[in-house]
C-alpha cells in the first residue's frame, strides 16, 4: 500500500489531519534532547492510543526477535500471525530490505491497528562496511572519525530497512577481564562522553525523520562495566559519587546529543536490578535530565528479574519493570503475556502503560514511519549504498588512526619492504573474521583484509612475504613451532601477529588471565630467540598483560580489531606510509593481579612509592601499569611547552584558557593527540590524581610548532560535594598537558571566591 494512503487513513481514523511534512523532532531537540512540544504530534499519538485495546497497547511495547536476533537464551521468533494480531511493536534482528519490507507490509495492511513496526539491530561499528571496534576507535581520540563511521553505518543499516540501532555502548569500565570492554570507549568518562555524543550525532544524522538515519541507543544503563570480577552480568557495587562522576556522564552526553533511546543494563546496583530501578530510570533520566525517549530492556532483561530474586511471579516483574520506566520488553514477552492481568486486577494503573505506549508511538512518528513505513528502503537502494569505495576508504582512515604504537626501540619501525624477506607468523594474521571483531552485523569475513593480505598488498613484488601460523590462538598445540622457526630463520624481519580471536572479547567472554592465550607466549619467545628483528602486532579486544614482550620485543603495535581494512591499515603503519597516532583509551596492566588499575585513581593517605614500605603497592610487581592511559608513540617526537593560563587566578564561576605549544621535534610529519588533565588539589571530598578534561589532534611537519588552547569551564572543574550538590570549590588546581597521562607539563590555577553551585539538587 502506498505510504501516503496509509498515513492519510490513520489520520482519518484518528480524526486528524497530519501534515505529511511535519518537522522531525530530532532536529529540533533542545539542550537535553527534549523535543519542543509538538502539539500536533501529541494529538495524533493520543488519538491512535485511544483506539488501542489493552492487548494492542502491550503489543506496542513488545519486541520480538527475527532470525538474526538471537543474542541470549532461545526466545520465540515472531511470525505473521503475531504481526496481524497486533502483538509486535518492534523487531530485533530482521535483516535486509526485502525481509523488513515484507513484515512491514503485514503490519500496515493486515493488523487491525495498521501501526508500523520498528526494526532494531545491533549496528555497533558498521553494518556491512565494518569499522574498528569501539575500543579501537576510541584510541583515535577523534570524535569526527567516530561520527563519520556511525553515519556510514546508519546509511547502510537504514537502507536495509533498520530504524533503530542498539549503539553506542557507552559503558565505562575499569575491567579488562570483562569481555565487553571491546564494545565501549574504555575507562575514561570524559573521552567516553565525547565519543558517545559523536556516535549519537552520526547515527541519528540531521533528523530522525531522514530516511538514512537510525535512532541511537545509549547502553547499558548503567554500571554494566563495573561487573564484579569482570564477569559479565555480575553484581556491581558503585558508590553514588562514582556512579555520577564515572558511569553516568557518557549517558548524559548521549542524551544531550539527542539520543532517543536508552537500554537498561543486566546488572543490579545496590540491590536493585537496573530493569526495576525506578530511582535511576525515572529519577535520573526522566526527572533530572528531562529525557523523554524510549527505554528498552536488554535481551530477556525483564524475565531475568525473576532470577535476580525480585519476585517468583512473572506478572509482578513485568509490573516492576514498567513502573520503573522500562518501555519496551525485548524478547521476554512478559509485558504482552502477563501485564494485562496486572492492569485488570488494579495492581498497575493503565496510565503507566499508556505513558510507555505514547513514547513508542512518538518515536515511530519522529522516525517518520506514519508517513512512510518503509522509509524508502529497497533492495536497489541497499545495494547502491552498501560497502562503497568511499566507506572502505573511511574504514581505512579510521583503522589507521586507531592503531597504537606501544613500543619502538631503536627505530625498529617503520620497516622497509624493498628486497627484504618478511616472515609473517601467527594464526591471527590470516583470520579474516577476527579482523572484523565482534558485533559485526551484516559484515562478511570475505570483505576483510587480513594482516597477511595487507602486508602482501603493501610489499607487492618489492620483497618476499612468507607465512606460517605457528600456533593456534587458544589451543595448547606447539606442532607448528618448528615450521615457524624455520621461516623466521629465512627472513630478514619477522612480523608476529598474536593476541585473541574476536570471540574471546565479546559478550559473556570474560577472562581470568590477560596473558596471551594458548601457547602464543612460547611461540613469541621461540621466534624472538632466532635473533631476527621482530615486530609484534597485537589483535585483541581488551588490554593484555604482555610484560615479557614489552621488555624484549623491540616494536609492538596494538591493532585491536580494525574492520574491513584491518590489514591494509596495519601495513600502512608497518611500512611507514602512515605515522601512527592512536593513544590508549584504557590502562594496560602488567598482570591481571593489578586490576583494578586506572589512571584517574585517588591519591590515598599513603600514595604508592616504591622506596617506602608502608605505601600502597605490591611486593611482587611494580604498582605502575605496563602502558598508561593516553600512551601511544609516533615515528616522530613531540615536545611540549609548559602550559600557560589566560589568568592564574579566577573566580569559581569563571572559565580559564589553557595554552600549550606543541612542536614536532623529530624528522617526520606526524599527528599528536594533545591531552589536558586537571587535579583539584584539595576538596571537601577527595578528588582523583588527574582527570582528562580536553584533547585535540594536531598534525605537524618536522620542526613545526603549534599553539593549542583548551577552555576549562566550571562544568569541567565541578564535582559532587558533601551535600551531593554539583559544585566548583575555591582552591588550587594542577593543570597538566602532554602526550600521555604520564608525561605531563604542569602549572597551577587558583580559583577564588565562594563555592559555585552548578546544580543544587542532590544526586540520589
Ligand atoms: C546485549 C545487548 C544487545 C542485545 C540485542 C544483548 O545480549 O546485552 O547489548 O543490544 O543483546 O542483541
Amino acid at each position: 500500500m502506498p505510504s501516503t494512503r496509509h498515513a492519510a487513513r490513520l489520520a482519518q481514523q484518528a480524526g486528524l489531519c497530519i501534515a505529511m511534512g511535519a518537522t522531525a523532532l530530532g532536529a529540533q531537540s533542545s539542550g537535553y534532547g527534549l523535543p519542543q512540544t509538538d502539539a500536533r504530534m501529541n494529538r495524533f499519538v493520543d488519538s491512535v492510543l485511544a483506539r488501542l485495546t489493552l492487548e494492542e497497547k502491550l503489543g506496542q511495547l513488545t519486541q520480538y526477535r527475527g532470525p538474526w536476533g538471537l543474542t541470549g537464551p532461545q526466545t520465540r521468533e515472531a511470525g505473521a500471525a503475531d504481526i496481524k494480531a497486533g502483538r509486535v511493536g518492534s523487531f530485533l534482528g530482521v535483516r535486509g530490505a526485502a525481509a523488513t519490507r515484507e513484515l512491514q507490509t503485514l503490519a500496515v495492511t493486515q493488523s487491525r491497528t495498521r501501526i508500523p513496526v520498528l526494526f532494531a539491530d545491533d549496528i555497533v561499528h558498521g553494518w556491512r562496511t565494518i569499522f574498528p571496534v569501539p575500543l579501537a576507535e576510541a584510541a583515535s581520540f577523534n570524535p569526527e572519525i567516530a561520527e563519520r563511521t556511525a553515519r556510514v553505518a546508519a546509511v547502510e543499516g537504514a537502507a536495509a530497512g533498520i530504524h533503530w540501532t542498539f549503539a553506542p555502548m557507552v559503558d565505562i569500565t575499569r575491567e579488562p577481564r570483562w569481555g565487553r570492554i571491546v564494545e565501549g570507549a574504555g575507562e575514561d568518562p570524559y573521552l567516553g562522553s565525547i565519543i558517545a555524543a559523536a556516535k549519537v550525532r552520526g547515527f541519528q544524522g540531521r533528523s530522525l525523520r531522514d530516511s538514512l538515519s537510525l535512532m541511537a541507543t545509549a547502553k547499558h544503563f548503567v554500571g554494566y562495566g563495573a561487573a564484579e570480577g569482570g564477569r559479565d552480568y555480575n553484581t556491581t557495587d558503585i558508590p553514588l559519587r562514582t556512579l555520577h562522576e564515572m558511569y553516568l556522564p557518557p549517558f548524559e552526553a548521549a542524551v544531550k546529543a539527542g539520543a532517543r533511546s536508552i537500554m537498561a543494563a543486566f546488572n543490579e546496583i545496590d540491590g536493585v536490578p537496573m530493569h526495576a530501578n525506578k530511582r535511576l530510570i525515572d529519577g535520573v533520566l526522566r526527572d533530572r535530565w528531562r529525557w523523554d525517549g524510549i527505554l528498552v530492556s536488554d535481551y530477556t532483561g525483564i524475565m531475568e528479574l525473576l532470577q535476580h530474586g525480585l519476585s517468583a511471579d512473572s506478572a509482578a516483574v513485568g509490573r516492576l519493570a514498567l513502573d520503573a520506566g522500562v518501555d519496551v520488553d525485548m524478547v521476554s514477552n512478559i509485558f504482552y503475556k502477563d501485564v494485562a492481568r496486572e492492569v485488570r486486577a488494579g495492581r498497575l494503573p493503565v496510565a503507566v502503560v499508556d505513558s510507555a505506549v505514547r513514547r513508542v508511538l512518538r518515536t515511530k512518528y519522529e522516525l517518520g514511519l506514519f508517513t512512510d513505513p518503509y522509509k524508502g528502503s529497497s533492495t536497489a537502494r541497499e545495494q547502491a549504498l552498501t560497502l562503497t569505495a568511499e566507506s572502505r576508504s573511511l574504514a581505512r582512515t579510521a583503522a589507521q588512526q586507531s592503531i597504537v604504537l606501544l613500543r619502538n626501540e631503536r627505530n625498529t619501525l617503520p620497516l622497509t619492504a624493498a628486497g627484504k624477506t618478511i616472515a609473517v607468523i601467527g594464526a591471527l594474521a590470516s583470520d579474516a573474521r577476527s579482523s572484523l571483531g565482534g558485533w559485526a552485523a551484516a559484515g562478511r569475513a570475505e570483505d576483510a583484509v587480513t594482516v597477511l593480505a595487507g602486508i602482501r598488498n603493501a610489499v607487492g613484488s618489492r620483497g618476499r612475504v612468507l607465512y606460517a601460523a605457528g600456533a593456534p590462538v587458544e589451543e595448547q598445540d606447539t606442532s607448528g613451532f618448528a615450521d615457524a622457526v624455520q621461516l623466521a630463520r629465512e627472513a630478514d624481519v619477522v612480523v608476529l601477529v598474536v593476541g585473541e580471536h574476536q570471540d574471546m572479547s565479546a559478550e559473556a567472554r570474560n577472562r581470568s588471565s590477560l596473558d596471551l592465550p594458548g601457547v602464543q607466549q612460547q611461540l613469541v619467545e621461540r621466534i624472538y630467540a632466532v635473533g631476527k628483528p621482530t615486530v609484534a602486532v597485537l589483535m585483541n579486544g581488551r588490554p593484555l598483560s604482555i610484560p615479557w614482550m614489552a621488555s624484549n620485543v623491540p616494536a609492538i603495535i596494538e591493532s585491536w580489531y580494525l574492520g574491513v581494512e584491518h590489514g591494509n591499515a596495519v601495513a600502512d603503519v608497518l611500512f611507514g606510509t602512515v605515522n601512527p597516532s592512536g593513544k590508549l583509551p584504557v590502562t594496560f596492566p602488567r598482570t591481571v593481579g593489578q586490576i583494578p588499575i586506572y589512571y584517574n585513581h585517588k591519591n590515598t593517605g599513603r600514595p604508592s612509592d616504591a622506596k617506602e614500605r608502608y605505601t600502597s603497592q605490591y611486593i611482587d610487581v611494580p604498582f605502575t601499569p605496563l602502558y598508561p592511559f593516553g600512551h601511544g608513540l609516533s615515528y616522530t617526537t613531540f615536545s611540549y611547552s609548559a602550559p600557560i593560563l589566560s589568568r592564574a587566578k579566577a573566580g569559581t564561576h569563571e572559565s580559564v584558557d589553557v595554552s600549550v605549544t606543541v612542536t614536532n621535534s623529530g624528522s617526520r610529519t606526524g599527528e599528536e593527540v594533545v591531552q589536558l588533565y586537571v587535579r583539584d588539589d584539595a576538596g571537601s571530598v577527595t578528588r582523583p590524581v588527574k582527570e582528562l578534561k580536553g584533547f585535540t589532534r594536531v598534525s605537524l611537519a618536522p620542526g613545526e610548532r603549534r599553539p593549542v588552547t583548551f577552555r576549562l569551564t566550571p562544568e569541567l572543574l565541578a564535582f559532587y560535594d558533601l551535600q551531593y550538590r554539583k559544585v566548583v570549590e575555591p582552591g588550587t588546581f594542577s593543570i597538566m598537558v602532554g602526550g600521555s597521562s604520564e608525561q605531563l607539563q604542569r602549572t597551577t590555577l587558583e580559583l577564588t571566591g565562594r563555592v559555585h553551585v552548578l546544580d543544587a539538587r542532590p544526586i540520589r
